[in-house]
């Protein structure tokens, strides 16, 4: 259907995203999905009885806008004794409708006409949008292959006297790349004395492998008083559904983000919220379990795969494993939305192309992700189907 005349598209060229559309089709042709990044194992029991009981005990009516008192003050007891800055929940902690929220209101906040914002592609799918919404630009810096590092000459060149934001992502979804305490240092250095800010998408911070500690803006000596710090319950909660994320940045941030998402969501679900705040005072610890959750998950997966003839680079964090197919005779050929294509068809596995995460895919790539946050069996079935086709089509030497 076409626009009303009179009327244009804003975000023109924007279509379902890759991620909707791979889901919906595994869902259609019963294939195991490994695609998506959410979990579909049961969420703990403990955590869904806390919703009823919230409910019951009358948390059924508007939330404050800033997000309820009790779970702000849980969220900064949690950044506290995870090694973090004492946050001040009043003027620095912000409850939104999951971490996408806090991306989208932080852009607003920021970025305007005439402005720009630098990314890292491969990027997430939802800040080049939420720039152009504000009316911004959006630059694209491809991350230097192969290990998806950031190039900050390249940033420096990028930068003019219309940069407002940098968004870096770390742990880095889809790369599975984890920032290091130099590129925060490196960022910090270019940014300085500039009307610069950045915007942390942290929303995988409890998701780090090998003993990494995670390097939070929030935490930066210099960053944190130019940063916002997204963060997400879908995540460190398994629980992508219930859309309740937050955002810590300086109080003077804060107040801008606060009048966008005022005026947007308002405020977060509040069963919901007290549903959190009650399991994280009866769990103070959860999330310390994370790591070595989805580590297992992830070496599950990689283990699998070890006769399948892909390349699995190395995953540092996030809830995902790259596969480079590059080495698979004629497979090799095919684009990774060809490859992702017949995967799905002919393998009966969902997973997910990387050139979508591209303004400018790089040629040649062939590579595609996985999501590791699925039950074991799941993993196990997913390496089965890839394992078996891509054994029978990879050409013998
Ligand atoms: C890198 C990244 N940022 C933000 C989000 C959004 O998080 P939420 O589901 O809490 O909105 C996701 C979700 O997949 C993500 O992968």
């Amino acid at each position: 259907m076409s626009f009303p005349e009179g009327f244009q598209s804003k975000l023109p060229d924007v279509g379902t995203t890759i991620f909707t559309v791979m889901s919906r089709r595994a869902a259609e042709m019963g294939a195991v999905n490994v695609g998506q990044g959410f979990p579909d194992y049961p969420i703990d029991q403990g955590l869904a009885s806390c919703v009823t009981e919230a409910i019951a005990a009358g948390f059924n009516q508007y939330a404050p806008m800033e997000g309820s008192v009790a779970l702000r003050a849980a969220i900064a007891a949690r950044i506290s004794a995870a090694g973090g800055r004492e946050v001040d929940p009043e003027t620095e902690l912000t409850v939104t409708c999951g971490g996408a929220e806090s991306i989208y209101s932080a852009i607003q906040a920021v970025v305007g006409p005439g402005t720009e914002a630098i990314v890292f592609d491969p990027s997430y799918d939802a800040y080049d949008p939420a720039v152009r919404l504000a009316g911004g630009r959006c630059i694209h810096i491809p991350l230097a292959a192969p290990h998806f590092r950031i190039d900050w000459d390249r940033v420096r060149g990028a930068l003019n006297e219309r940069t407002r934001l940098i968004i870096i992502n770390n742990p880095h979804n889809p790369a599975c790349t984890v920032a290091t305490a130099a590129d925060l240092d490196a960022l910090a250095a270019l940014t300085r004395d500039r009307p610069i800010a950045v915007l942390g998408d942290e929303v995988y911070e409890h998701v780090q492998y090998d003993g990494r500690v995670h390097q939070s803006v929030m935490n930066h000596e210099e960053l944190k008083s130019r940063s916002f710090a997204v963060y997400s319950f879908g995540k460190s909660l398994h629980i992508t559904g219930w859309r309740v994320g937050y955002c810590v940045a300086p109080p003077a941030l804060t107040r801008e983000l606060r009048k966008v998402h005022q005026f947007n969501a308002f405020s977060t679900s509040a069963p919901l919220q007290q549903a959190i705040t009650l399991y994280l005072q009866r769990n103070p610890d959860s999330w310390r379990a994370l790591a070595a959750f989805f580590s297992a998950k992830r070496d599950l997966l990689r283990e699998r795969l070890a006769d399948s003839g892909l390349g699995l680079p190395p995953a540092q964090g996030t809830y995902f494993q790259l596969a480079d197919y590059s080495q698979l005779g004629a497979l090799a050929d095919c684009s990774d939305v060809e490859f992702t294509e017949r995967l799905i068809n002919e393998a009966g596995v969902a997973v997910i192309p990387l050139s979508p995460f591209y303004r400018e895919p790089p040629a040649g790539m062939r590579v595609v992700r996985l999501c590791v946050a699925k039950r074991d069996e799941t993993l196990v079935e997913a390496a089965a189907r890839i394992s078996a086709y891509t054994r029978g089509k990879r050409v013998k030497p």
